[in-house]
Parts: C-alpha cells; structure tokens; sequence
C-alpha cells in the first residue's frame, strides 16, 4: 500500500478505514518527507474507492511534537505545512485524527484540519509556538479560536502550555476522551462509529465559536491590555494577538494569508533564532561525553550536610523527586533551624492550595535529621551544603569518607573553592564531584556539574541522571574560581563597577540591563543575594588581587555600613517596610560621588546603549576564555549556564549566541576600544581573536567534533 511513497508516513487499510501513520522518531516532527508523505495518504483516500475515513495517528511515544524545528531559518521545502493541513480539512472522506503523548504545534494544527479528534487521557495538547517566538503557522490562530472562541485559544497560544485531555474536551478542542491507551485502537473504534452515523465531513473552518462579535472582540482587547500591562519583550505575543483579530475580521482563507504574513515576520526576527537556539542548547548540556558510556550508580537515598538557605533547598529538590533525605547539622538547634527551612516551602504550597496538607506530611516524612554524620551510612549520595570555608569543607569531606559506604557519590555545592582540592583530601577522590545548585535550589533549573580530575566517569554519569530525575538543566563545567557562571559574572559585574565609578548610577545601570531583557539589573540581584557574602569574598582575595587591575571599592563601603541589601533594608537601594522593590538612595550616590573623588575620577555620562555594550563584551570575552579553556565544553554550554542561573533573556539565546548575532568582529572591535582606557582589563580572549581571524563564529564550536585550536 506504501509502494514509492514517504518512508515517515505508513498507509494501511482496515476494512473501509485508511490508518495512516506518522513514524519519524523520536517525536514525529513535520518535517519535509512527513508533510509528503501526508499529501500522499490523502491523495490515495481520495482515489481509493473503498476507503471511506482516514484515521491519522502518530507511531512511538507521540502523535506528532509539530513542525520539524531543525527547518526554521532554512530554505522552505515544500510542500509546507498549511498546505497540508489544507488539504486534509478539504478532504471530501471523514478524517479522525487520535491523539496520544504530544500533540503540539503544528502537530496540534494537523489535528485541528482534521474533522473530528479523539485523544487517550494522557495526551498533552498544546500550541507552544511562542516559547520559540513563533506563532501557530500552519492554520492554528484561524482553527483554534473558530473552534474554541478567542479567549481560551489566546490563552493556548501566549501561554505555550500544555494542557491534558480532559482540559481540552471541555475547551472542545476534542470530540472525545479514549477510554483504553492504545490510539489506533480507539481511533478506529471511534472512526467506526461515525461512519455508523453517517457522520458528514465536519470542517473547522466552519465552525462558530467566533460567532458572538462583541465577546469575542473583548477577548481580544483584554489579551492586549495584558500585553501591554505586563510587557516581556518578547515580539510574537503582540502577533498571535494580531492573527486573532484577523480569524474575527477576515473570511477564512484571507486569515490564513494573514496569518502567513505575521508568521514569516515572526520566523525572520532574531528572538525565534534565540529561543530555537537556546531550545537546542538545553538538550544539548543534558548529554555529556559521559553520559551514555558510563552506567548512572544507582540513587535510592540521599544526604544532605548543611541545612541552611542552599542545604534546605537541595533537600526539598531531593524530596520533590520522591527521594528519603537525611539532613546533617552541627547541632540540635541548626537541625531544627534546617528541618524549619524546608518545612516553610511545603507549608507555602499548602497556604496557597497547591498541595495537600497530607501529601506535605507523607513528603516530609522521608525527610530524616541528626547532628550524626553515621547516620549517612546507608545513602547513595551526599551533598555538602556548609559554610563557604575550606577548612570546614575539608573536615566534613573526611566525616564523609569516615561513615559513608564504598561507592557513595560525595558531592560539593561550593561556589568557588577548588573541587580538586576537596577530592584530594579524602581517600575517595573517584567519587567526589561539585554539584553547583543556585539559590533558590529547589526552583532554579540550573545544576552546574563541576567535573574534577580524578572522578570515575559513572560518578559524572550518575550527577547527570540525577539532574535528569530533579528535572534540572545540566551543564558540565571544569574546576577553577567560579566554574562557568560565578567565573563569568565576577567579570562582568567588574565591568559594571568600572561604569559605576566612571559615572553611571547603579540605577541607570540596572535599567539599562533590564531594557536589554533581563528581570533585575546587577544591583538589584547583588542586593537580593546579600553583598556581605561577596565582601567576605574579596577580603578573602585582596592579598592575591592583581595590584595592576583597577579596583572599584564602592561595593565595600556600602557593607562597611552594614548595608547588605534587602535582607537589612538598605544596600545599593533602600527597602522602606520590607518593600521587595528598591528605591534608589541618595545616600549610597554620595557614596559613591566620595569614591570617584578618592579615585580621581572625573565622572562622565553614559547612554544606556554603551552601557550594555560594555556590559556584554565583558560577559562574551570572558565567556570565551571559560570554553578556551575547556572549563565549557561549548560555547552553548555557556549560553544555557546564563540563561538557566543568571537571567539572562532567553529570547537572545545566551550571550555567545548573541554575539554571534551581532557579529564577533563587532565584539572585538568594541573591546578594542575600550582597551584603549583599561589594557588590563579589556584584553581580547585569544579564542575571540581567532575566530575572528578565521571568519567563525561561536557556533561553529557547538557542532560535534568541533576544535578550538
Ligand atoms: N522538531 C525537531 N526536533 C524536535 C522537535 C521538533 N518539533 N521536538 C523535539 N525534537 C527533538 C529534540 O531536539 C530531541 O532531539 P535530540 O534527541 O537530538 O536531543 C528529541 O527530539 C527528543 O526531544 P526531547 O528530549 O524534548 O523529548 P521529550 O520526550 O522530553 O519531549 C516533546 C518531547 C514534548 C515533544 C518536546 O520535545 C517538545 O516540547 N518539543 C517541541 C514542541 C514544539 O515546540 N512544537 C512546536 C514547533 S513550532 C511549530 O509547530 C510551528 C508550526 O505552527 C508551523
Ligand atoms: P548558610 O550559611 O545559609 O548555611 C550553611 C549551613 O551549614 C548552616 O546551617 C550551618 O549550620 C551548616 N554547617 C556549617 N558547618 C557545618 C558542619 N561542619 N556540619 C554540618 N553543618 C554545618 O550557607 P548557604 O548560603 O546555604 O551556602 C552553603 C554552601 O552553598 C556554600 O558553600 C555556598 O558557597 C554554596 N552556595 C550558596 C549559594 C547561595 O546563593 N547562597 C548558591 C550556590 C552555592
């Protein structure tokens, strides 16, 4: 039945019903040769006396995960995917599409061409085209809304989300939930079924959902106040939006053209290069060279040292995983303090309904403390959550190889000590290795997996699959001060000092970084994360700093005051009554008007413009030097590491994607320039020069088997 046809698009005959399968692993993407092959099924319907419905359905773990991303930015192949999904809602025999695993996007969008929709109970139904600065392309803003009103179509495509079955037949987005788990099955029951009836072909594009002007026109205006009240950057919202009025204002196939024209602007602009990069990116950090040669040690139980603000997260990330935790503290009265920690983030799930106050107790119920290390006999794994001090490190590390079995993963959250430093230590360097969580650690998605010298590949391997079950972003990095992002950051934030004392204000500089997209300017994060642990910091460096590299000494007389940021109401802002957001202060300006005047600095103005130029050549250059040097494997590596931990806005897709997308020679040209003031500081990242010696660009790094020689 299949002779010269698509090898991704299976055609066989039950009975009088045309089963035509999607098989394109992993996700049934839409790719060319699908599209095809899809064309191809439902020329044979047509032609096929005998054939009375066809029955779409996906092979594998989903019905189709949409349009195949791999094809964006390049050529067009045809044919292209409205086309298809045109002809299938013309088709003048019944087509079923059932659904199961993901029916996403342009996956979605075949589904909505097609005249009725089963889906088994577990399929998840979305439209997520902006996460990737798109918008539904293949039909989807003129189907979805005719076919479940404005309002909760707007609200599936700006969200992205993912809805399940029983969500979507109440939207009408299905005809019916199967009732067994095998969708060939249910869609052919259900084909059946309405071939009994003499169901007739039933097209969306005649569907009435929009019929009531006036509400639907309401939908659509308070989509775009939202918009407008909360703005992200983000240039596909303000289009989806757009191509809904157009489904209320324009006959169908107008719509369609129209929605054609918002989508090409939407494929052209660099947010969708940066979101598909940075969607790419992510997958990629999860598969290091370890992972998938060395077998993941096996994690039943784990041990946490440390109950403070990271020890208490990471054991609320562990318990979230469905893992018993044992916690360590020096005393009974830290224990308690450690037990409350995490108590507090279950009792606020509870306040806020988002959990039972049962399944609060059945979790914290694998939840175990001492002030023992030997109660750590039994766990697979150890985290180590202590004070930022070597020495305490050290003496933890050799409780750890005192009362841990042969083969426990001993791992470190240390921000900057030397991981290598710590595995020596202890008889077992083989399985120590650095864990680097952010803080909040049971939100934030990135783990740092800090790779020392001396550890056994399954201990890397069993690291990554951890990352995997807490549902974490992994990045692989090397031993040195800061590893990727706290490396990366203390240069940067530098570069932002330097504008502080040469004449920006914190305040300008913050606004200027959030214009850029990130949530929170620099100081604004330094007051959130509380400037005595950097200061702490730098006392600790001053003996070792390079006496030739300029030193910016404001951030030291803020904590001389004690002015830590929020946590003591003042730091670079005040925080009048607890208030989360600061104002700025007149009283850190003269601080810092005193600090120019010591330094002999004649403050001059800044525009916002070269305040990020700075700002990002600082991050891109030393960005370059950390994959130089291997302690990134990638430059994507980098990318993900500040986008997942620093705020970085994802629709740029990382810094060295974006300097990809300004140019590198750009970069080095603006570095150049600012050596011309500070040689010390600004000095070109060898990597940087031969790139652009050679023409490159960092993502001719991020292939297999790239180079940096
Ligand atoms: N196109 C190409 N490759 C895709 C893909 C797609 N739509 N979706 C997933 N993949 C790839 C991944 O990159 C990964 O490749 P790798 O093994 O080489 O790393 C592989 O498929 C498996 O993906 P995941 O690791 O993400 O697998 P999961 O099982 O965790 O998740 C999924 C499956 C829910 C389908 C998830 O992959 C996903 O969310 N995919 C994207 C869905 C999406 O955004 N679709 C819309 C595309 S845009 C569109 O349709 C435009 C249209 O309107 C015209
Ligand atoms: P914290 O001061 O809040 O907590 C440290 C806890 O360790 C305290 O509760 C203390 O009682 C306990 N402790 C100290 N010595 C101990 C010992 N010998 N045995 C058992 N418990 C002991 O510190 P925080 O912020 O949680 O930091 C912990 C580690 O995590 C540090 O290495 C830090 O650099 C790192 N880290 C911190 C981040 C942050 O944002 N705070 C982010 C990522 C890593």
């Amino acid at each position: 039945m299949n002779a010269a046809g698509s090898p991704f698009v299976v055609r066989e005959l039950h009975d009088d019903i045309l089963v035509v399968t999607i098989n394109h692993p992993p996700v049934n993407a839409l790719g060319s040769g699908v599209r095809r092959g899809l064309l191809e099924a439902l020329d044979t319907a047509e032609a096929l006396p005998q054939v009375r419905a066809v029955l779409l359905v996906g092979a594998g773990r989903d019905f189709l995960g949409g349009a195949d991303i791999r094809e964006f930015g390049q050529p067009p192949q045809a044919p292209a995917l409205p086309d298809v999904c045109n002809r299938i809602e013309a088709s003048t025999k019944p087509v079923i599409a059932a659904m199961h695993g993901a029916a996403l996007g342009g996956g979605l969008e075949v589904a909505l061409a097609a005249h009725y929709r089963v889906a088994l109970p577990s399929a998840k139904l979305g439209l997520p085209e902006v996460l990737l600065g798109l918008l539904p392309g293949a039909g989807g803003t003129q189907r979805a809304p005719r076919l479940v009103g404005a309002q909760a179509a707007l609200d599936l495509m700006l969200s992205g989300r993912h809805i399940g079955a029983a969500e979507a037949l109440a939207l009408g987005l299905v005809d019916r939930l199967a009732a067994g788990d095998l969708a060939q099955d249910e869609g052919l029951a259900y084909a059946r079924e309405l071939l009994a009836q003499g169901a007739p072909v039933r097209r969306t594009r005649d569907a009435a959902a929009l019929a009531d002007r006036a509400a639907q026109q309401a939908a659509i205006d308070a989509a775009r106040a939202d918009l407008a009240r909360k703005p992200s950057g983000l240039f596909s919202p303000g289009r989806i939006v757009d191509a809904v009025q157009a489904a209320l204002d324009l006959p169908f196939d107008a719509g369609l053209a129209r929605e054609r024209q918002l989508f090409v602007e939407c494929l052209d602009s660099p947010q969708r290069a940066g979101l598909v990069h940075a969607f790419f990116a992510e997958r990629a950090t999860a598969k290091a060279p370890e992972v998938g040669t060395a077998r993941p040690r096996p994690i039943h139980a784990a041990g946490v040292v440390g109950g403070g603000t990271m020890g208490a997260g990471i054991a609320v990330a562990l318990l979230d995983a469905g893992l018993p935790v044992t916690m360590i503290e020096r005393d009974e009265a830290a224990l308690a303090r450690g037990r409350a920690n995490v108590t507090k983030v279950y009792d606020g799930l509870v306040a806020k309904g988002r959990m039972t106050a049962a399944a609060r107790d059945a979790v914290l119920a694998r939840w175990h403390g001492s002030t023992a290390f030997e109660a750590l006999a039994d766990v697979d794994l150890v985290i180590e959550a202590v004070f930022e001090e070597i020495d305490v490190k050290l003496a933890v590390f050799a409780q750890l190889e005192r009362v841990c079995k042969p083969g426990a993963v001993l791992a470190t959250n240390t921000s900057y000590l030397d991981v290598n430093r710590i595995a020596a230590g202890t008889a077992r360097p083989a399985d120590v290795i650095g864990l680097h969580f952010f803080s909040p650690a049971h939100v934030m998605k990135l783990l740092e997996i800090v790779v020392p010298a001396q550890v056994a590949p399954d201990v890397v391997a069993t690291a990554f699959e951890l990352a995997r079950r807490l549902r974490k972003t992994p990045v692989r990095a090397g031993v040195c001060d800061g590893f990727i992002g706290n490396r990366m950051l203390a240069v940067y934030r530098q570069a932002a000092d330097h504008m502080m004392e040469d004449g920006a204000s914190p305040y300008q500089i913050d606004q200027a970084i959030r214009a850029f997209g990130y949530p929170i300017g620099p100081y604004q994060m330094a007051d959130l994360a509380g400037g005595d642990i950097g200061w702490a910091t730098r006392k600790r460096k001053a003996a070792t700093r390079d006496p030739a590299a300029r030193y910016v000494q404001i951030a030291d007389r803020l904590c001389e005051r004690g002015w830590f940021g929020q946590k003591t109401g003042r730091g670079f802002y005040r925080y009048p009554d607890g208030a989360r957001h600061g104002v700025p202060d007149p009283e850190v300006e003269a601080v810092i008007a005193a600090e120019r005047q010591r330094a002999g600095v004649t403050p001059r103005a800044f525009s916002d413009d070269e305040i990020v130029r700075r700002y990002l050549a600082a991050m891109i250059n030393e960005g370059a030097n950390v994959v130089d040097q291997g302690i990134a494997l990638r430059p994507l590596d980098v990318d993900v590491t500040l986008l997942h931990g620093y705020g970085f806005p994802r629709y740029r897709g990382g810094p060295m994607k974006y300097a990809d997308m300004i140019g590198l020679p750009q970069v080095l040209a603006d570095i150049r320039r600012f050596a011309q003031d500070d040689p010390v500081f600004w000095r070109p990242a060898p990597l940087l020069l031969r790139l652009v010696e050679r023409g490159a660009n960092f993502d001719s790094l991020n292939q297999p088997g790239a180079t940096h020689a």
